[in-house]
């Protein structure tokens, strides 16, 4: 048996701001009935303040999924969208209290529907899904579970279970889901010890290895595996010249790809100072 608190049970016996509201000027909708839960959020905008006047909710779900979207609808009617996007989940269980962790997920699902809801407010395209699937079970992406565990301070299977379901099922992605954590623990904690370490000024011959180093582990197998390849031609400063090779040399999104990828690792292992420049051959 869960142990809920009492505000949570007032939540769920006496949920605020069930059905839609009078003017839908954004709608949330995520989750599935295949997992279990699905919450719709409407939302009605003040368009001259920006803040949202009324906030309505329906879910399938269980005690914890009403209360959770209930509160939400509550902490965020009064606020202006942008206010509203600094909510987190863990705000959501917060303000009621908290929930068992086991339930921890449903605060993920309704922050969620808040952010849908804003986004199709604004007009934006519905989130794209971002990342690669970890749980077929429940269609959960590691981009999903990174942002969780960096939020939550998870550090276990369970737990990003309980916030987020995946592994719930059939259990086959528990592998994939530890090997992700750890991974993203040496991350965090590499981040904590640089808080701490101010940057250590590298020499060039140093900087030029780290690149080297960073370019042979993290860039080259992730380009091979979509049939391309890089090659560093020379370093001058925090230039970083570079030459792309196989299916990225005629791939339209080279800049994007030397931009959004090469240069985001050279700069998290090596500098942020880098700028990378693309050497046509
Ligand atoms: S694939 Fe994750 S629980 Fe089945």
């Amino acid at each position: 048996m869960w142990d809920y608190t009492d505000k949570v049970k007032d939540f769920f016996e006496n949920p605020r701001n069930v059905g839609e509201v009078g003017r839908i000027d954004g709608v949330g909708e995520v989750g599935s009935l295949a997992c279990g839960d699905a919450l719709r959020l409407t939302i009605q905008v003040d368009k001259s303040s920006g803040k949202i006047e009324d906030a309505r909710f329906q879910t399938f779900g269980c005690a914890s999924a009403i209360a959770s979207s209930s509160a939400l609808t509550e902490m965020i009617r009064g606020l202006t969208t942008e206010e509203a996007l600094n909510i987190s989940n863990k705000d959501i269980a917060d303000y009621l209290g908290g929930l068992p962790k086991e339930k921890m997920h449903c605060s993920v699902l309704g922050r969620e529907a808040m952010e849908a809801a804003i986004a199709n407010y604004l007009g934006q395209a519905p989130k794209k899904e971002e990342g690669e699937i970890i749980c077929e079970c429940f269609g959960v992406t590691d981009r999903d579970i990174e942002r969780v565990v960096m939020e939550n301070d998870l550090t276990t299977l369970e737990e990003v279970t309980d916030y987020t379901k995946a592994g719930g099922g059939c259990g086959s992605c528990h592998e994939k889901i530890e090997a992700l954590l750890y991974r993203i623990m040496a991350k965090r904690q590499k981040e904590a010890q640089a808080a701490e370490t101010p940057p250590k000024k590298l020499t060039n011959l140093q900087k030029i290895k780290l690149i080297e180093e960073t370019i042979e582990r993290e860039i080259r197998p992730a380009l091979k595996m979509d049939g391309g390849d890089i090659e560093l031609v020379d370093v001058d400063g925090n230039h970083v010249m570079v030459t792309l090779k196989g299916t990225c040399s005629t791939c339209a999104a080279s800049q994007f790809t030397l931009t959004e990828y090469v240069e985001q690792k050279l700069k998290e292992f090596v500098t942020d100072e880098i700028m990378v420049v693309e050497v046509k051959q």
